[in-house]
């Protein structure tokens, strides 16, 4: 290798390294040292060095994190050793009877317990050869699971690898297993479901659905945005425990870099350990994902190999499982409740519970499928659970109890605006079609002044109720003209406050351009569409003025979207909002992404394993040409880029007749140099 090549080699190695410091001070650690946008303009340097030099692209870059090849489905994997799973207790004289049972079995009674908290996600086992991170399979049946790599790379806490030097320091071996709880964060659960939503697609019932759905997900882009959290608790080498104590091997995964979870303790004594699972069940609200219970664990090894297992389960560890947060309560009645978009949600009115801290009075019932569902009727008794801050549901009728005689009604005319309702054929939802309906505002300015909108904390919904009110937001627009005076005339109003309310809403117009067209609350115009919006026209004008096939040009954007937002700036009301956003001083400019010509108004299928390209490579070379890139082929596709063992997608474009095409031939139309392989 020439000298030069090696500097390169060298500079580029040493740039990863500090970006993988930074990953990990920000996503381990959570305790970043430098800001979002310095660490972006590393990873540009990094993704600018790598396009230059393709041959030095390296699996465990940091810029590898998304991508791959394109999955058809998952691949069957064996386990070195059978993932088990763990047996249950529900109070303290079940637990009390296990410690007991420890004692007997092992002839000692001095022994020490590690306690953590039982993370309500999924288990993964993350296979590392020479430090690098080879294989993420998921438990199966614990004898054989599922090849998720691709989707487990784009985990921000998995280490893709880890130096020797770190491994060496940790004392663990330079090939191991770990184990330990996939998870989705509280908030991204929240955010992702309640986009969803907004965008007419199915919700997740609970985190963990979620976690499992996500990781399965045949595109890890998809993967990648939803940011799951991955906590190890089991290192292993060739199937076995690696170091005689639990307690250490938690330590060594710490030490090499591993996202251990913090809330864990050495105990000596069952006394220590109740303490801990009390402490836990109060504060378990206060966690940033969620937990059903605390694992107690055995901490020396060799007892753990005495103990040995029930069934599935070692008897060297217990679950302490909290009670679910729910109860059953009496169903008073059923209130229409309309969301920003029109939408009805059938709330349920209950005999007030109270359910881990709260109490709870209403829940929701989602729509009328599942009132039907449940079978549910007016003076039964429900079951009601909530998870973390989501919403409290009910999930069942208590039939113990006598049963209520009142069906539930459909709905006819909006709660709020007394406009009928109306229910499009084939869809579940019922809607109030009034443009003006106040419920309409109220929700539509919530989500404007929300967090990951426009940010503008202190804008709940007893502020927005009262400025609906007193007739002082009509619109979104309106925030901006707020003055001191007329948030003092508000209840709960003192001069701090007041003023903390304004600078927040000052600071909101810093936010880049994304956020104001995600802010406008456009139907099926997500956090992510508003992103390539934005890119794709660098101004609010251009994009008002865009038409739908313009429209259709920009990344994921289909027709249904196009339509949406074309509708949208056809209401006078709606430009008049936004020009009176413009005034106000918010961002209604950005950075257009500037992407070639040459493909414009192509649509290309990537099918198969390209040779040269990673997907996203090639995704991204074909859209910076002008092109778009869908997922499947029709009549509407230009050209399918066929790689090694191209699937059904070939067969289908042969069928409809649409051109194929192989990667150079996709570099040429791109106007790309075609690389040396
Ligand atoms: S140890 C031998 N520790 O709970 C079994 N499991 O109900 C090893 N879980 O399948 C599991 N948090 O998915 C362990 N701190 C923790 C855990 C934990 C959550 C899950 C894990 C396991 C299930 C068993």
């Amino acid at each position: 290798m020439p000298a030069a090549t090696k500097d390169l080699e060298r500079k580029i190695e040493k740039l990863r390294e500090k970006i993988r410091h930074h990953e990990y001070l920000y996503y381990v650690l959570d305790n970043p040292e430098i800001s979002d946008a310095d660490f972006d303009k590393l990873m540009q340097q990094l993704k600018d060095l790598e396009t230059e030099h393709p041959s030095l692209v390296m699996l465990d870059s940091p810029t590898q994190r998304v991508g791959g090849k394109p999955r058809e489905g998952f691949v069957k994997v064996p386990h070195s050793s059978p993932m088990l799973s763990l047996d249950n207790t529900y109070n303290e004289e079940e637990l009390r009877d296990w410690e007991r049972r420890v004692h007997e079995l092992s002839g000692r009674s001095d022994v020490d317990y590690v306690c953590e908290l039982k993370l309500d996600g999924m288990s993964l086992a993350l296979v590392y050869e020479d430090g690098r991170l080879v294989r993420g399979v998921t438990r199966g049946d614990g004898s054989v699971g599922e090849d998720v790599t691709l989707n487990v790379r784009t985990v921000r806490s998995v280490p893709l690898s880890i130096p020797k030097e770190r491994l060496k320091k940790a004392g663990i071996p330079r090939d191991f297993e770990v184990r330990g709880e996939l998870l989705m964060p509280t908030a991204s659960f929240k955010r992702i479901n309640e986009e969803r939503e907004r965008n007419g697609l199915p919700t997740f019932a609970n985190p963990r659905n979620f976690t499992a759905g996500t990781v399965r997900q045949l595109d890890s882009n998809v993967t990648a945005e939803r940011r799951l959290d991955y906590f190890p608790y089991i290192l292993l080498q060739n199937g076995r425990t690696y170091f005689d104590r639990h307690s250490k091997t938690l330590a060594a995964l710490d030490a090499a870099g591993f996202k251990v979870n913090q809330n864990r303790k050495l105990l000596r004594s069952m006394d220590e350990v109740w303490a801990f699972i009390e402490q836990w069940e109060e504060k378990r609200d206060s966690l940033p994902y969620e937990i059903d219970g605390i694992v107690v664990k055995v901490d020396r090894t060799a007892l753990q190999d005495e103990l040995g297992f029930t069934g599935k389960a070692p008897r060297s560890a217990i679950a302490y499982k909290y009670a679910a947060r729910g109860g059953v309560t009496k169903l008073k009645g059923i209130r229409w409740q309309t969301g920003r978009t029109g939408k009805l949600t059938p709330v349920a009115e209950l005999e007030p519970i109270p359910i881990g801290g709260t109490t709870v009075r209403n829940a929701t019932l989602h729509n009328m499928d599942e009132i039907r569902r449940l079978g549910v009727k007016i003076g039964d008794w429900v079951r009601v659970e909530r998870g973390g801050d989501v919403i409290p549901k009910v999930v069942e009728v208590d039939k113990d109890h006598p049963r209520g005689v009142t069906d539930v009604e459909d709905p006819e005319k909006c709660p709020v605006c007394g406009t009928k309702v109306v229910r499009t054929e084939g869809e579940v939802d019922y809607r109030c079609v009034n443009a003006n309906c106040p419920a309409k505002l109220l929700g539509t300015i919530l989500h404007f002044a929300s967090r990951g909108v426009m940010n503008i904390d202190g804008m709940g919904e007893s502020l927005v109720s009262q400025l609906i009110d007193r007739g002082l937001a009509k619109n979104v627009a309106e925030i901006y003209d707020l003055t001191k005076k007329d948030l003092l005339s508000l209840e709960r109003f003192a001069d701090k406050s007041a003023q903390n309310i304004l600078d927040e809403i000052e600071n909101s117009k810093k936010l880049p351009l994304e956020r104001v067209i995600y802010g406008l609350g456009i139907r099926m115009v997500g956090e992510r569409t508003a992103q390539f919006l934005a890119e794709h026209f660098g101004s609010m004008e251009e994009l008002e003025q865009a038409g739908v096939e313009e429209l259709q040009n920009v990344n994921e954007v289909g027709p249904r979207i196009a339509e949406s937002i074309v509708e949208f700036f056809s209401i006078p009301a709606n430009r008049k909002l936004v020009d009176r956003l413009g005034e106000a001083g918010l961002a209604f400019k950005g950075k257009k992404k500037e992407r070639g010509t040459k493909l414009r108004g192509k649509t290309f299928v990537l099918t198969g394993t390209l040779a040269k390209h990673t997907r996203d490579e090639a995704k991204k070379m074909i859209e910076d040409a002008g092109g778009k890139v869908t997922g499947s082929v029709s009549k509407k596709t230009d050209y399918v880029v066929a790689g090694a063992d191209a699937g059904s997608k070939l067969d289908k474009a042969k069928e409809l007749g649409v051109a194929v095409i192989d990667e150079k031939e996709m570099e040429k139309l791109a106007g790309q140099p075609a690389l040396s392989s």
